[in-house]
């Protein structure tokens, strides 16, 4: 299946079954080089190294894959609910039982420490076997007859080919919990995984067609960053194309938008966040930082839902500070084959550069370097882009990153006086992804609660990711959510079916 030679990969990273790094796409159950042969690379971010080559792909590949799938949908959208909910265990299984190797794949492209992506996959399978069982739990309705002589009942059928278009930062879990609802909905996919991470994707795809995945049910397109738009576009310009789901930044997302609007199309998009963590002066600071460390170091702080600002009361303001520098300065950074690793690469010099530029922007602003603040040097991989774990204090709103997602490990402290202060500041960015606060007064709890512009709020709770609860921003953090019954409405449509002229049935 492989055309490219084999990479020699790290001993610790190696696979067992060498089968699962795959370097073509997937397109009506075949496995194809791009329609023009062109390829590109991937690499592994702590070294540098070539991992694979795999098809670059563009329009006529697109087209492709939308026609495969056009025909798959036809089928899969007659299948009982329970061979749905079939194929989705069988997948599940098939990913619990390569763990390792798709766990290893996740570290090699991504750079994440080897435990958080054994916790990705998991994270990932979790949402499939959460909607193989929900594949079985779609109700329609029959509503209460309002006029004699008919019955009003109302049907819910899956919208048809959903694109998904998914991010480098969790290139198993985005995939999983978009492919995995489509599919219980009825729904067929071609996918574009994002152009540093594909292999998990790729590797995932086969799986599922291992576990007996009918042809074109899911097509995977890699595309570099230059021909992306040329499949993306493709997919938004295609009437047949009925549901795009995309994870990834703001800008693109209302592009992906506007875009869409020509088809109608049904969107659901998870963007940008700039998550405020707010520690109140009745906090528990010890659960308060464990949180934040579990919160905002999560994949090397590159994750939407990390906190990018953290506001703590004067009251507790220098303790909480002094026991989160400790715990910042204590953090082993290095390649995810060094073994002992928390903290990886950054995924991209790009990525590098803009956790350096946040915090010399801070600095010269007047804040104050508590710990890091530099690039960090890493003796067994030092081509890779590392950032030394930060806490910066004194932090004001006129800084960037009061306005920009960092997505790296840098956690800027500011200094609040009031509950009010404290949650206008929160709310004064036009995201709204997540939001944390730690408090043990009740009442307050329920107020801050409500005030956040957020769509997932964490109280006293650092990990709030879970594929029983709806996922998804508000603002300009997008809209639709993932996981949850809610997560399946997305793949649906809801139709009302009128059956008149049922004369019997009316009163005389
Ligand atoms: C994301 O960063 O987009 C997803 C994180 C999560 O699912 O917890």
């Amino acid at each position: 299946m492989s055309s490219t030679p084999a990479p020699t990969l790290p001993a610790t990273l190696a696979l067992a079954r060498p089968e699962l790094l795959v370097s073509r796409c997937l397109i009506d159950g075949a496995w194809r080089d791009a329609a023009d042969g062109r390829r590109f690379a991937v690499t592994d971010p702590a070294s540098g190294a070539l991992l694979a080559e795999v098809p670059d792909c563009g329009a006529a590949d697109a087209a492709a894959a939308v026609d495969a799938a056009q025909r798959a949908f036809a089928a899969w959208r007659r299948a009982t609910s329970r061979e749905r909910a079939a194929l989705l265990k069988r997948w599940h299984a098939a990913i619990l039982a390569n763990q390792e190797d798709l766990a290893r794949l996740i570290s090699l492209e991504q750079g994440k420490p080897l435990a958080e992506s054994r916790g990705e996959v998991l994270y990932g399978a979790s949402y499939v076997e959460w909607f193989a069982e929900e594949a079985q739990r779609i109700h329609g309705d029959i509503l209460p007859q309002a006029q004699a002589g008919k019955q009003l009942f109302v049907l819910k059928e899956p919208v048809g080919v959903v694109a998904a278009i998914t991010p480098w930062n969790f290139p198993l879990a985005m995939l999983a919990r978009k492919i995995a609802p489509a599919l219980a909905a009825g729904c067929a996919v071609v996918a574009k995984p994002a152009e540093d991470t594909p292999l998990t994707a790729l590797a995932l795809a086969r799986l599922l067609q291992e576990a007996g995945a009918p042809a074109g049910l899911v097509n995977v397109l890699p595309a570099s960053r230059a021909q992306t738009p040329a499949v993306a576009d493709a997919w938004l310009a295609d009437a047949r194309v009925r549901k795009i789901s995309f994870t990834g930044s703001t800008a693109v997302g209302k592009h992906l938008a506007r875009a869409s609007a020509d088809t109608l199309k049904k969107v659901s998009l998870e963007l940008g966040g700039n998550a405020p963590f707010i520690v109140f002066d009745d906090a528990d600071v010890d659960a308060a930082v464990a949180g934040l460390m579990a919160a905002k170091f999560r994949n090397a702080g590159q994750t939407c839902v990390c906190p990018n600002r953290v506001l703590v009361q004067d009251g507790i303001h220098d303790t909480f500070v002094a026991a989160l520098a400790r715990a910042v300065a204590a953090l082993r950074v290095g390649p995810a084959d060094g073994g002992s690793a928390e903290i990886g690469p950054l995924i991209n010099q790009r990525a590098l550069a803009k956790v350096q530029h946040h915090v010399e922007d801070a600095l010269a602003k007047g804040a104050r370097l508590v710990t890091g603040g530099a690039r960090h040097d890493c003796a067994e991989a030092p081509h890779g882009h590392f950032f030394t774990p930060t806490v910066l204090a004194g932090a004001t709103a006129d800084m960037r990153f009061n306005h920009e997602e960092t997505f790296g490990p840098m956690v800027p402290v500011f200094r609040f006086a009031t509950e009010a202060e404290a949650i206008a500041l929160a709310n004064a960015t036009p995201y709204g992804l997540a939001a944390y606060f730690y408090s043990r007064d009740i009442a307050r709890v329920w107020d801050v609660a409500q005030a956040l512009e957020a769509g997932m709020v964490g109280v006293n709770e650092g990990a709030l990711s879970s594929e029983a609860a709806p996922f998804g921003g508000i603002k300009e953090s997008g809209y639709g959510r993932e996981g949850s019954r809610y997560g399946l409405d997305d793949y649906l449509h809801t139709k009302y079916v009128c059956q008149g002229n049922l004369a019997r049935h009316a009163r005389a």
